[in-house]
């Protein structure tokens, strides 16, 4: 698929996509309309387009006109960020179902603001990209690919195209990165392997130019990463721990630091998990692929920032050699872990990543993890979870929560949940009982970036859908690129 703006639209396409506001074709529609016979705006005054904000209707127009057909999109009055969002996606919807080979989009000239054609451009590049996503690469009987290879988009006036440009240039990074994201979370863990991730980082660090670094299990002794080597060894799959550092600003600023949970299959390990469902647990590698496609999305955006990206990624298994309930670990931090849930090894592998993280002295951390179940109990699969020891980091994360739609809350890190995490035997206990499971998890890692400002998104429940429509949904990649992009 394909994208160019243009300004008026072009000779001739398979369909044309027109903005309703209200009942209010817009300009660009009228021509077409009185060549029609009127077709659209008997549409409109029938009541054909629903009057509901994000309606769309589809209509078949006479041979030998500029276009085979059109899509009329109802924006309602005054439209807000949350009727542009859910109209894109309808449209988006609508498009690839009658499909089409060209389209051509014409963007709404209704808020006059420079802004808005940047969103809006910028919405139905990254709706259309969601859209037409597939995962089918092991299906011998695939269902042909959605057909559009050319998107137009029709920007209002001359002065508006540098606007939707932005908004294209940014919608496709945004895509590509959470495509990528997607991509290796649907993809299967006998295929996603810790040693997979490390290619990718490295693929990705050779297409862009930045650098990446791949630390080996020897290394890892060598560091003293006694936490997240007790989680790697109960596998005959080697743990990989990743480190890409892309350096597009001065050298004086500090990097912000994104650190991904990177488990490519959490069987629970010798606390093993029930077999129900087990197989999404291919997905506990989503902080991983989160950070992933951020890179991708930073370095194709060209983006003037420093970035570091931590993976730590190995598997969850239950093998001889397995750590045990009761064994007691010793985390690089030099702090002792008495593991009494096998099941609970994102924190153990989190920990020594974040305190490895802390030697590139980052402005700010932010780690990624489907880290519990309990955060599901807690927010659903709506919204993930934020945690933070700095209230302004929290606030940035927030806001750019807000203004991508890509929902988080800020969740207590009161002083007293630690209590919880006591152990008879060591510094800490890894699990903290079932009650706050989310809160005692992060409370856990923040033992370890005491000396940093830090966040930790829980996206255990925002990183995948089960069930019929199962597969990765690239979030929170469109927050943190945000954050970044704000910076
Ligand atoms: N990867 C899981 C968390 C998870 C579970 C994410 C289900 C998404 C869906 C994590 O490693 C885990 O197993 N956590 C345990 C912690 C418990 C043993 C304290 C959990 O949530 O049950
Ligand atoms: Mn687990
Ligand atoms: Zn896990």
């Amino acid at each position: 698929m394909e994208f160019t703006i243009v300004s008026p639209a072009p000779e001739s396409a398979d369909c044309l996509v027109l903005p309703v506001l209200d009942e209010k074709l817009p300009a660009q529609g009228k021509e077409l309309d009185i060549a029609s016979g009127g077709i659209l705006s008997q549409a409109i005054r029938d009541g054909e387009l629903a009057a509901k904000a994000a309606s769309v209707i589809c209509l078949g127009l006479p041979a030998g006109l500029q276009f085979k057909r059109v899509i009329l999109v109802q924006l309602g009055k005054e439209p807000d960020h949350k009727v542009i969002r859910d109209s894109t996606r309808a449209l988006a919807k609508a498009l690839i179902a009658s499909q089409n080979l060209t389209a051509c989009i014409a963007l709404s000239s209704a808020g006059h603001k420079k802004q808005d054609q940047q969103f809006l451009a910028q919405e139905v590049v990254n709706a259309l990209m969601l859209e037409v996503y597939r995962f089918d690469q092991f299906k011998s009987d695939a269902a042909p690919a959605p057909k559009l290879e050319l998107v137009s988009l029709l920007a209002p006036k001359k002065g508006d195209i540098d606007d939707v440009e932005a908004g294209l240039v940014y919608g496709l990074a945004l895509g590509h990165g959470m495509n990528l994201t997607r991509d290796l979370g649907n993809l299967p863990p006998n295929v996603c392997t810790p040693d997979y991730l490390a290619a990718t980082a490295q693929h990705l660090a050779h297409t862009y130019d930045f650098s990446c670094h791949v630390l080996e299990q020897e290394e890892l002794e060598t560091l003293k990463m006694g936490s997240f080597l007790s989680v790697a060894k109960g596998s005959i799959v080697p743990p990989k721990f990743i480190v890409m550092e892309y350096r597009n600003a001065d050298k004086k600023q500090k990097p912000v630091a994104l650190v991904g949970k990177g488990i490519t299959f959490d069987s629970g390990g010798i606390s093993l998990k029930p077999g129900e469902g087990m197989d999404e647990m291919k997905y506990d590698m989503c902080g991983a692929a989160t950070v992933l496609g951020v890179f991708r999305a930073v370095a194709e955006l060209d983006l003037k920032i420093n970035l570091v990206g931590i993976i730590p990624a190995c598997e969850n298994m239950p093998n001889g050699n397995a750590v045990k309930p009761g064994d007691i670990v010793t985390s690089m931090s030099g702090q002792t872990i008495e593991i009494l849930n096998t099941d609970a090894e994102g924190r153990l592998i989190l920990c020594d990543a974040l305190t490895y993280v802390q030697r590139f002295e980052p402005a700010v951390v932010i780690d990624i993890a489907t880290l519990t179940g309990a955060c599901i109990i807690a927010l659903g699969h709506l919204t993930s979870g934020l945690y933070a020891n700095d209230d302004e980091l929290a606030q940035d994360l927030l806001a750019a929560s807000q203004q991508t739609d890509d929902k988080a809350w800020r969740m207590p890190l009161f002083d007293e949940y630690q209590e919880q995490l006591k152990s008879n035997f060591a510094d800490m206990a890894n699990i903290g009982g079932r009650p706050a499971g989310s809160i005692t998890a992060a409370a856990f890692l923040s033992r370890f970036t005491k000396d940093v400002k830090w966040a930790h998104l829980d996206i255990a429940g925002t990183a995948w859908k089960s069930g019929a429509t199962k597969g990765a949904t690239g979030r929170p990649v469109p927050l943190l690129l945000q954050y970044l992009s704000k910076l």
